[in-house]
């Protein structure tokens, strides 16, 4: 298994593209399978969960090809509604399948996900919504199976604003018959950038953006192309290293999907400057304490929070940093203490006293973000840092070596077998 080799202390400078957004285009591929036609899908990243998302897509049927961030997804071969355990087990995002196969098909066998490494995270919200719009739900051997031969409008109101739910259900409403209003809809800018893709490809959704999406059902819809917004997190991720080690520019991305990360940025210490679609970062000479609780958007994205961690570790002073979206996301936590970090957690507040460096040491990624607050603690740790089960941070970061090694880092990837 590859691991993850950074020598630290390196200054970095420069600039860097950032890639598609993962949790965009993950979602805008299952909307694809939808019509009965060819669309094409470009800044896709190439992540372990888009080629996840392609094997899926061609085990339902559809006819893919990927090359230089250019996926092309024909729906019209489409035929078998089922996405087995080995696929979701792996991937949760896989269970975007549901409203659009449902809809499609009037029928749809997903697997269960079960829970993940930082806790249960139920579907629950996806499954009373589609009951609501008149799906008969059963769970057969881990699978659930969905039923219904049109799907009706309804009006829906989330506990809380779930991307994935809100996502899943606006697909599944988009060709309901009648009106489906969602309450307490999620508005993050992948989200947004969904509901967008569904009307260009004639579905007719109001209030996007807002915490209420009104969805007139249309019969049919037919293929379109799209162009995948930026990864915010995948930037995020690119500032707090920049917040420790020089002076670097993000280009190809929207600053405002990170006005709420931007800030605090600039709270930190560091100097943050914008053009439209790019933003610099200058190391803070002190990294300020700056406490945080994540949010849902436009607030601090729970995606981030491993990352900050990292960063507060090396602040000049004690800061608290409370998860509000996901309760048991610090698996990071044991891992960046062995950097010599002085991190308690208690319910979902990480307590972090700052200390005056960071000492490289072998640690394992536990899951997408962990992986990557690994590889910021890494970068601005003194001397080696040895990651294992780097397969998570593939997940989710494209060329992430690569990229930092353009900006001067020391880090490279080595399979022990080979
Ligand atoms: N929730 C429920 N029931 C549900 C759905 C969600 O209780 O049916 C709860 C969750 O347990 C959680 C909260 O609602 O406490 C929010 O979960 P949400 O449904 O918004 O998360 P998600 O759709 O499963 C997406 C991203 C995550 C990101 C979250 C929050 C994708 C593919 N995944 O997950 O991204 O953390 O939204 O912003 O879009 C990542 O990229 O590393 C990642 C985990």
């Amino acid at each position: 298994m590859d691991k993850i080799f950074i020598e630290g202390q390196q200054t970095l400078s420069g600039s860097v593209q950032i890639s598609g957004a993962k949790n965009a285009v993950l979602p805008i591929m299952t909307a694809a399978l939808m019509a009965e036609g060819r669309s094409v899908v470009t800044r896709v990243p190439d992540l372990r969960d888009t080629r996840t998302m392609i094997r899926l897509m061609e085990i339902v049927g559809a006819t893919c090809s990927f090359e230089n961030g250019k996926l092309s997804i024909d729906g019209s071969t489409v035929n078998n509604p089922e996405a087995p355990y080995d696929l979701v087990k792996t991937m949760r995002a896989s269970f975007y399948v549901l409203g659009p196969l449902l809809a499609r098909f009037g029928v749809v066998k997903v697997s269960l996900p079960g829970g993940c490494a930082w806790g249960p995270r139920p579907v629950d919200f996806h499954l009373k919504g589609l009951e609501k719009l008149g799906a008969k739900i059963t769970l057969e051997s881990g699978y659930i199976i969905a039923e219904a031969k049109r799907l009706q409008g309804t009006k829906i109101n989330f506990e809380f604003p779930s991307v994935g739910a809100t996502g899943n259900i606006a697909m599944a409403a988009a060709t309901a018959e009648g009106t489906t209003i969602i309450e307490n809809a999620a508005r993050e800018p992948e989200i947004v950038q969904l509901c967008e893709y569904l009307n260009t490809m004639g579905a007719c959704i109001r209030g996007i953006g807002t915490t209420r999406l009104t969805i007139d059902g249309v019969e049919t819809l037919h293929s379109a192309d799209i162009d995948v917004i930026p990864d915010r997190i995948e930037a995020g991720t690119f500032l707090a290293a920049g917040a420790l080690l020089g002076e670097i520019t993000l280009n190809g991305v929207i600053p405002e999907h990170l006005d709420s990360v931007i800030l605090n940025f600039k709270e930190v210490g560091c100097n943050v400057s914008t053009t439209s679609n790019s933003v610099t970062i200058a190391q803070a000479d002190k990294i300020q304490p700056v406490d945080m609780t994540t949010a849902v958007y436009p607030g601090f994205p729970t995606d981030l929070q491993a990352q900050w961690v990292a960063l507060m570790t090396l602040a000049k002073g004690s800061s608290m940093i409370t998860d509000t979206v996901y309760h048991d996301r610090f698996s990071h936590v044991p891992e960046l203490n062995r950097f010599g970090a002085n991190i308690k957690v208690e319910n979902n507040t990480a307590f972090v006293r700052g200390v005056d460096a960071l000492v490289g040491a072998p640690v394992m990624s536990t899951d997408i973000r962990a992986s990557a607050s690994l590889i910021v603690a890494g970068l601005a740790a003194k001397g080696r840092t040895e990651i294992s089960r780097v397969y998570h941070i593939d997940r989710g970061y494209e060329q992430i070596e690569e990229k930092f090694r353009s900006l001067g880092a020391n880090i490279w990837r080595k399979n022990p077998i080979v």
